[in-house]
């Protein structure tokens, strides 16, 4: 056993509770947070400041009772350390202004971008050094896919029609790409836990942007991938996989395996499936939908259904199904973090 529930959970052992954190919990809803970041000057400069980042992801630990906390950081800062310039754009999102799209392109990426993450590797390191010992801290990163969606398009996308047409036209492109965020993320995981993260989550918030074949060649293959490389160096460290919205293709997840410890479920694939598929190979992650958190009764009734459904035995870390949204009120955070500890006392 650990000192620390939320890794016993990721590996299946007895806890005095489930443990709950949520995605995004560090964020605009937080009158805290909009007040350091006001003091940063802009989001990128939150992310390049140790010190301010690391009070910001102690800031809900602090607020809530959570059982973890998540790096504070973004999944773009990764190509950006490759070489492409990043901008965040209030009211719009992320912007790279210069996407790639030539082998000139693809060449020209910096394969040593993890050693220049050095301000995310020093706010792990400040804030393992002050978090609770008994709350665990996740580091993270996004999925090759998702990564390389942003990198083609330039920003968010509802088509995925420049990504896609690259995989229709040119697919050993996709997978040249693929490959070479792949190495940069396992050294990048790495790093962050020889910094001291205590769990590594891979965000694949796009994945459902493909049909299951391209999902499992262009994403999954690469996620277990990293995972596979983790786990081979730092076994006692678990590492938590989220493709977000592929309820469809979970048999083939559950048929593939895969060396990681933890799935975690998205809001729109029922809780009682994703058990059904996978409950037993692997602890599930999830999976309230984060709007419900604008009731304290939607929260409620939320919060019952998924414990009913994950029952008190190990197996479950409860979490939103994807981000919390930034005009959501923090009292009803607590009130879901108390609920969850409350109704899962064993
Ligand atoms: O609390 C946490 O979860 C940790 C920090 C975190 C952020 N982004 C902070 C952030 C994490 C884990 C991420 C991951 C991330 N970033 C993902 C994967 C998870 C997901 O939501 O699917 C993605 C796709 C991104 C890319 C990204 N970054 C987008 C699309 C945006 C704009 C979102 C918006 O609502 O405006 C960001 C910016 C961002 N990343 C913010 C935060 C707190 C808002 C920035 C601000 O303060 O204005």
């Amino acid at each position: 056993m650990s000192n620390m529930i939320f890794i016993d959970a990721c590996f299946r052992k007895q806890t005095a509770h489930t443990p709950i954190w949520m995605m995004r919990q560090a964020g605009r809803y937080l009158p805290e947070y909009m007040a350091v970041r006001k003091e940063a000057g802009n989001f990128l400069n939150l992310c390049h400041n140790p010190e301010m980042a690391c009070e910001v992801t102690i800031q809900p630990v602090e607020r809530l009772d959570v059982d973890a906390a998540i790096l504070f950081s973004d999944i773009l800062v990764v190509p950006n350390e490759m070489g492409m310039k990043l901008e965040f754009i209030t009211g719009f999102g992320p912007k790279f202004p210069e996407p790639i799209s030539t082998d000139a392109d693809l060449d020209a990426l910096d394969m040593n971008a993890a050693n220049k993450l050095v301000y995310v590797y020093d706010t792990i390191a400040k804030v393992r050094q002050r978090l609770r010992a008994d709350k665990a801290l996740i580091g993270f990163t996004g999925s090759p896919w998702t990564l390389a969606t942003y990198m083609l398009e330039g920003q968010g996308t509802k088509t995925y029609a420049i990504v896609k047409k690259k995989i229709a036209t040119d697919p050993a492109f996709m997978h040249k790409l693929l490959e070479k965020l792949t190495l940069v993320i396992q050294d990048y995981l790495c790093k962050q836990i020889e910094a001291g993260a205590n769990a590594v989550q891979v965000f694949d918030s796009w994945a459902a942007a493909l049909e299951e074949e391209a999902f499992f060649d262009f994403s999954w293959k690469y996620m277990l991938q990293i995972a596979e490389h983790v786990k081979a160096k730092y076994p006692h460290i678990p590492v938590l996989l989220f493709p977000k919205g592929i309820s469809g293709y979970l048999d083939t997840v559950a048929d593939m395996g895969g060396n990681f410890d933890v799935f975690c479920v998205d809001w729109s694939t029922p809780i009682e499936l994703a058990k059904a598929k996978l409950g037993d190979k692997y602890v599930l992650q999830g999976n309230m939908e984060p709007t419900r958190l604008y009731s304290q009764k939607a929260t409620k009734e939320g919060v019952e259904h998924i414990v009913n459904v994950m029952g008190k035995e190990p197996g479950h870390i409860f979490n939103l199904g994807h981000g919390m949204l930034p005009d959501l009120d923090p009292e009803n955070a607590k009130y879901l973090v108390d609920t969850v500890h409350e109704m899962t006392k064993r």
